[in-house]
């Protein structure tokens, strides 16, 4: 195939505008804004590593994202569509479907089989009994755990957990994993391996990848580093490495234009 060197424009997969979360009541003294007008645009097949200090609003921004909680102002888009429009049907459609997560403290039915763990979002998303152990299978495959389908959760070792979260997080060929300090709870031998394989995902399938990490090795090697401090965006830098070549799905309609000229990180 002839190479073009027309810059083509990768559409975009989350256009977060002016997000705000504030926890606790209106009026209560304990209420917290934990996310302050944060506007992020991220491409499809982008690796974004999300950083910043305990408490400046990582797991919060990535929740909102990742459509586990909504935000107190402003609008999200997931592939050109406004979240803010769909009722909870279609927000569980779109989570479940589109989105993988892999969670620092692993959350999988320790009691049972790790073959059960990865078909879960199969169940949710009311695929046959055929469908669901052939993509578990897969899945298990491409983390290298196909021998312990049968086995149970609460048996495998830490890094092997977590190599069945990605499992689960891939079976329904999500367009983005959302990873929340993926290796904190793993050595550095087993982190790497769970790293890689992260990585592999994002640059061979073109997964996009949003990973919150405290380990700078991990952050640099993203394609872009957002930082976040006290619940806003201070810096964002963009590698001027290429981008990832290769993007999972074509679907992603461009957003309408934005109303406002929301503030947008230096790249
Ligand atoms: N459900 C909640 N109710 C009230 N405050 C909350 C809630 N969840 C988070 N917060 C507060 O919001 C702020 C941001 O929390 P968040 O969990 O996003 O931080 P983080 O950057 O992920 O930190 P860490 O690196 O420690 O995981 C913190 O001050 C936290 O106490
Ligand atoms: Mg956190």
């Amino acid at each position: 195939m002839a190479k073009s060197t027309k810059k083509t424009e990768t559409p975009l997969v989350i256009d977060a505008r002016n997000l705000t979360k504030t926890y606790g009541k209106k009026r209560s003294e304990h209420k917290f804004t934990a996310l302050k007008n944060v506007s992020l645009e991220i491409a499809q097949g982008e690796s974004v590593a999300i950083i910043g200090k305990s408490g400046s609003g990582k797991s919060t921004l990535m929740h909102t994202l990742a459509l586990l909680d909504k935000p107190t102002k402003g609008e999200l888009y997931f592939a050109g569509q406004r979240i803010g429009k769909l009722g909870s049907r279609g927000l569980n459609r779109t989570r479940n479907r589109e989105l993988g997560f892999v969670f620092q403290q692993f959350f999988m039915n320790a009691n049972d089989t790790v073959l059960n763990n990865v078909t879960l979002p199969l169940v949710i998303a009311g695929r046959s009994f055929f469908t669901r152990r052939r993509r578990a299978m897969e899945a298990l495959r491409a983390v290298g755990l196909e021998d312990k389908a049968k086995n149970k959760a609460k048996d495998l070792s830490g890094g092997q957990k977590q190599r069945v979260c990605i499992a689960r997080a891939l079976v329904n060929n999500p367009s983005v994993i959302f990873a929340d300090e993926p290796t904190g709870n793993l050595d550095s031998a087993t982190g790497a391996m769970v790293e890689k394989i992260l990585f592999d995902l994002n640059r061979k399938q073109g997964i996009t990848l949003i990973i919150v990490t405290h380990d700078e090795d991990i952050a640099a090697k993203c394609q872009r580093q957002v930082y976040l401090k006290d619940g806003e965006i201070v810096s964002d830098t963009k590698k001027s490495t290429k981008s990832a070549k290769t993007t999972k799905k074509t679907t992603a309609k461009k957003a309408p234009k934005k109303k406002t000229t929301a503030k947008k990180g230096k790249k």
